[in-house]
C-alpha cells in the first residue's frame, strides 16, 4: 500500500511536472501539502449538465449557468439556473466554446432562468453522472439571477434569490425565498415543477443596498450573511419560518474569531472570501459544511497581471509560471493598494492584448461551523479551482459554487457555474474534503502560503477530468 502511494505521488509529481513543461499557462494541480493529511486532494468527476438544455424553448446560443441544486428525493434533485443571451449572436454560448462570457457582451443582453427537475446516477462505467431530465419550466418573465435551492426543517423545497431592482447607479437587491412546487407523475416518468410566490428576508442592519450571496442552512430556517470583504464574523438569522420570515433589524448571533480580520487585513481585496453554496448538516449532527466562493486579483496567479505597483524585480522568476498563491502581491502592497485593486485589476489585459479573461480570479473554499450557537467556523480549506486544462488566453478565471448536495453517503456534489456559461457537477468524496478542512488557528499560522490550485480527477490522466 505504502508503496502504490508513493508511486502514485511519483507518478502525479511526474505528469505535473510534464504538464507543467508543455503548457506552463495552466493553473497547476493541487499537492497533497494543502490538504492536513497528505492525502491527494482530488475530485471523483465533473459532468457538464449543459446539453441537457439544449432543444427546449430556450433562447438559440442561452448561456446556461450557476445551477442551483437540491436533492428532491433517491436520484430526483431539483435545479435552478441561470440563462443569458448575447445582444449580439456572434457573441452567445455555443456548444464546445468556452470564450463567450457573458460579460464581454457587457451584459447587455437578455438574463432568464430555469427550474429543471434532473434524474442523476453514478454512471458505473465511467467517471461521470449519468443524467436524465424529468421536466422543466422556462422562467422568462423576469430576471432572477443567482439562485440557492435548499430544503426547510419541514422538507419543504425553497430557492433563495436576490433579485435585482435598478440599474447602476441606483442599483439594489430585495432578498427573498420562494417555494418551490414538484408534481412527479411516475407512469409518464415526467414532473412538473413550478415556482411560488415570494416571500422577502427583510433585514434593515445593512446599508449596503447589494446584499446578496446569503447562505442557506439546508434543514432549517437559518441563513449565514455573507459580509463583503471579510467574511466573518459568523452573522446568523433565524427567520423562523419561511412562510413569514421575521423581520431583522440585527443578527440572531454573531461569533467572533480572529482568522477573518487577520486574513483581510493581510489580503484586503486582493484576495476575498465570501458565501456560496448553501451549507448542510454533517454526519452526527454538530456541524454543518459549505463551500465559499473567493475572488481574488488576477495578478495573484498569472504574472502578466501583476498591477505596476508591484516590485517585478524582486518577482521576475515568476513571469512565464502561473502562481499558486498571493504572498508576492501582499508583500508588495501598502494598505491604500491593497484596498484598491479590485477596481484596478479590471485593466487585465493577457499578454499585452485585450484578453477573454474577466478581471478577477474566482474559485471555491470549504468551511465548517458549529451547529451550536454561536455558531464558530472551526474549519477552513485553501482555494481550489475545477481542473479545466485551459489555459491563461482561453480561460476566463470564473467558477462559481452554487449547490452542495449529496450523492449516497460518503460522497459531495458542488454545482457550479464554469465561465458563467455551462453548468456543472463536481463530485468528491466527504474523505478527501475532510483532508482538506484545517482548523482556523492553523491556517491563521501560515496566511502568506494561502494557496490557490485546481483539483484534478481521480484517476484521469493528467488529472484531467473527462466530462466531455
Ligand atoms: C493557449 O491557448 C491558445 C488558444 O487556444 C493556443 O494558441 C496556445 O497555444 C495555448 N498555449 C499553451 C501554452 O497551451
Ligand atoms: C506546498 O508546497 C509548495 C512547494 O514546496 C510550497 O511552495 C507551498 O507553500 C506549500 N503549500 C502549503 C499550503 O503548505
Ligand atoms: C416565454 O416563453 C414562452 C414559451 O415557454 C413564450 O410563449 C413567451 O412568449 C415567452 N415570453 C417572453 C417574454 O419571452
Ligand atoms: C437537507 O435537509 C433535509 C431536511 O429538510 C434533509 O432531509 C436532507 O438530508 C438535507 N440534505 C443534506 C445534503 O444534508
Ligand atoms: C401520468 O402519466 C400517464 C401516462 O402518460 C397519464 O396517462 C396520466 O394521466 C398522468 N397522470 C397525471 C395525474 O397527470
Ligand atoms: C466563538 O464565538 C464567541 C462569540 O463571538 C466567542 O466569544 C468565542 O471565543 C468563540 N470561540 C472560539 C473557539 O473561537
Ligand atoms: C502605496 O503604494 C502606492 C504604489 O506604490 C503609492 O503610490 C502610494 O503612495 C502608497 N501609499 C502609501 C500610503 O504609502
Amino acid at each position: 500500500m505504502a508503496f502504490l502511494g508513493t508511486l502514485t505521488s511519483f507518478l502525479l509529481l511526474f505528469t505535473h511536472i510534464i504538464h507543467n513543461a508543455r503548457a506552463a499557462s495552466i493553473h497547476p494541480l493541487c499537492g497533497s501539502n494543502i490538504t492536513i493529511d497528505n492525502v491527494q486532494p482530488v475530485a471523483k468527476s465533473v459532468t457538464d449538465l449543459t446539453a441537457l438544455f439544449h432543444g427546449l424553448e430556450l433562447p438559440e446560443g442561452a448561456c446556461i449557468f450557476n445551477p442551483a441544486l437540491v436533492q428532491v428525493s433517491g436520484p430526483l434533485y431539483c435545479l435552478f439556473g441561470r440563462i443569458y443571451e448575447a445582444s449580439e449572436p456572434g457573441k452567445r454560448c455555443a456548444p464546445g466554446r468556452m470564450d463567450r462570457p457573458p460579460f464581454l457582451d457587457g451584459w447587455r443582453g437578455k438574463s432568464t432562468n430555469i427550474l429543471a427537475i434532473l434524474w442523476l446516477r453514478q454512471d458505473p462505467n465511467r467517471r461521470r453522472l449519468q443524467t436524465k431530465l424529468m421536466g422543466h419550466t422556462y422562467i422568462n418573465a423576469s430576471n432572477h439571477e443567482d439562485g440557492r435551492l435548499f430544503k426547510d426543517s419541514r422538507g419543504r423545497i425553497y430557492v433563495y434569490l436576490a433579485l435585482p431592482i435598478g440599474v447602476y447607479p441606483k442599483r439594489a437587491v430585495i432578498n427573498t425565498v420562494n417555494r418551490v412546487f414538484i408534481q412527479c407523475n411516475r407512469s409518464s416518468s415526467h414532473c412538473a415543477v413550478s415556482l411560488g410566490y415570494p416571500r422577502i428576508l427583510s433585514f434593515l442592519g445593512s446599508d449596503n443596498a447589494m446584499d446578496k450571496n446569503w447562505v442557506p442552512w439546508n434543514g432549517s430556517e437559518y441563513m449565514s450573511f455573507s459580509h463583503y470583504g471579510t467574511f466573518g464574523p459568523h452573522s446568523v438569522f433565524n427567520w423562523g419560518s419561511y412562510d413569514e420570515p421575521v423581520l431583522h433589524i440585527d443578527f440572531d448571533s454573531v461569533a467572533e474569531d480572529s482568522l477573518f480580520p487577520n486574513f483581510n487585513k493581510h489580503y484586503g481585496h486582493l484576495l476575498q472570501l465570501s458565501g456560496g453554496s448553501p451549507v448542510v448538516l454533517e454526519p452526527g449532527g454538530k456541524s454543518y459544511l459549505g463551500v465559499g466562493h473567493f475572488k481574488a486579483h488576477p495578478g495573484c496567479f498569472h504574472p502578466e497581471a501583476m498591477p505596476a505597483w508591484v516590485d517585478k524585480s524582486r518577482f521576475g522568476h515568476m513571469v512565464g509560471q502561473l502562481g499558486t498563491n498571493c504572498a508576492h502581491l501582499q508583500q508588495s502592497s501598502n494598505e491604500t493598494t491593497r484596498s484598491e485593486v479590485l477596481r484596478v485589476a479590471f485593466n487585465f489585459l493577457h499578454e499585452g492584448k485585450e484578453g477573454i479573461h474577466y478581471p478577477l480570479d474566482y474559485g471555491f473554499f470549504f468551511y465548517r461551523f458549529n451547529a451550536a450557537a454561536p455558531h464558530n467556523i472551526t474549519h477552513i480549506s485553501h482555494g481550489v479551482i475545477p481542473y479545466t486544462w485551459r489555459n491563461a488566453s482561453d480561460h476566463q478565471g470564473i467558477v462559481f459554487p452554487t449547490g452542495l448536495e449529496r450523492l449516497g453517503s460518503d460522497t459531495y456534489i458542488i454545482a457550479y457555474g464554469d465561465e458563467d456559461q455551462a453548468s456543472k457537477l463536481m463530485t468528491i468524496s466527504a474523505r478527501r474534503v475532510e483532508a482538506l478542512l484545517w482548523p482556523l488557528p492553523k491556517m491563521e499560522q501560515s496566511l502568506d502560503t494561502y494557496t490557490v490550485c485546481a483539483i484534478g480527477c481521480e484517476g484521469e490522466e493528467g488529472g484531467r477530468c473527462s466530462y466531455e
